[in-house]
């Protein structure tokens, strides 16, 4: 069984691919696409973007809207989920609280896709801690991402989601979001999976994952998503007190700019002066830790 969430249909694309080889072997994928009680409208405005914020860091759970599972139990579960600020989107969130999915991925193998910008770490850890404390086996993580260049990527998704357009913003900027050819190419990644599927046997998935490249961590992307995780959690729960959120969440997207374009290039300077050069063993150990499934 396949479950999502997906607002622009990039997700759909994705969970497409990679079952193809699956389903072209003749086993039986069911495709689940959760569905909100309040949906979040696509395309967002730039104050819906933001509003959404405190919730997402928090990890307030929203409702979902019943759906039905046509087995008591599956071989394989694919989860795919969008981190949305630096953690599970609302949506994914909501589903892994949700006591029909947690009681169905128990004693599970479970396989995790993301498809973000380029920042999925910190919703990477909380989605694998969820599954874990409900007693899933997560067997292989695969993370795709927009690989354009940070900032430009953070223009071009954003101008994504305020029009709802997947194409060239000014026909100057490239394509947003997941690649075709990245979505198309998950299908070598769904082979892998069959293989695995076919003699029930999960042992070496990730590793045969990341030898297909299907999971990479950037130094400089985990740099400032490690920062930034710490400064949106406090961001959070300020906001989350105050009777009138409207003033802060405008500030926090004011402080996201900046931090963005002005902020994480000085501190990867910074870094790369004082402190990369001598924490080769530190940096190893942490990006081993997001590659994992355990
Ligand atoms: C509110 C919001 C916040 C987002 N924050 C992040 C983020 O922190 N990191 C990231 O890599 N992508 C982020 N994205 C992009 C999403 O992960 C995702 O790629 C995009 O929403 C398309 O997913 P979908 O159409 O399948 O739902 C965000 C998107 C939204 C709507």
């Amino acid at each position: 069984m396949a479950i999502y969430y997906t607002q622009s249909g990039q997700m759909g694309d994705i969970i497409d691919s990679l079952t193809a080889p699956i389903i072209a072997a003749g086993i039986k994928v069911e495709k689940v696409a959760i569905k909100m009680v309040n949906d979040y409208a696509f395309p967002w405005t730039g104050t819906r973007f933001f509003s959404v914020m405190p919730d997402c860091v928090l990890g307030v759970p929203a409702e979902i809207k019943p759906f039905e599972l046509k087995e008591k139990a599956y071989d394989l579960i694919i989860m795919g989920y969008q981190p949305w600020f630096l953690s599970p989107s609302i949506p994914s969130n909501s589903l892994l609280n949700h006591p029909e999915f947690k009681a169905i991925i128990k004693d599970t193998p479970v396989i995790t896709i993301s498809a973000g910008r380029n920042m999925w770490l910190n919703a990477f850890v909380r989605v694998r801690k969820s599954l874990q404390d409900a007693g899933a086996r997560l067997v292989g993580n695969i993370a795709l991402v927009d690989k354009h260049l940070n900032p430009i990527s953070f223009i071009t998704i954003f101008y994504w989601m305020i029009t709802g357009k997947k194409d060239k913003y000014l026909n100057l900027f490239p394509k947003p979001g997941v690649a075709d050819e990245d979505i198309d190419h998950t299908k070598v990644f769904g082979d892998t999976v069959l293989k695995h599927l076919s003699v029930n046997n999960w042992n070496d998935l990730q590793s045969e994952l990341l030898e297909q490249k299907a999971v990479i961590v950037k130094y400089p992307l985990m740099f400032i998503e490690g920062k930034a995780k710490v400064i949106f959690a406090a961001w959070a729960k300020f906001i989350a007190k105050r009777k009138n959120r409207a003033p802060w969440l405008s500030a926090f997207k004011y402080y996201l700019f900046i931090a963005l374009f002005l902020g994480a290039p000085v501190l990867l300077i910074l870094d790369a002066i004082f402190i990369k050069p001598f924490s080769a063993k530190r940096i190893r150990a942490k990006k081993q830790s997001y590659l994992q499934v355990i």
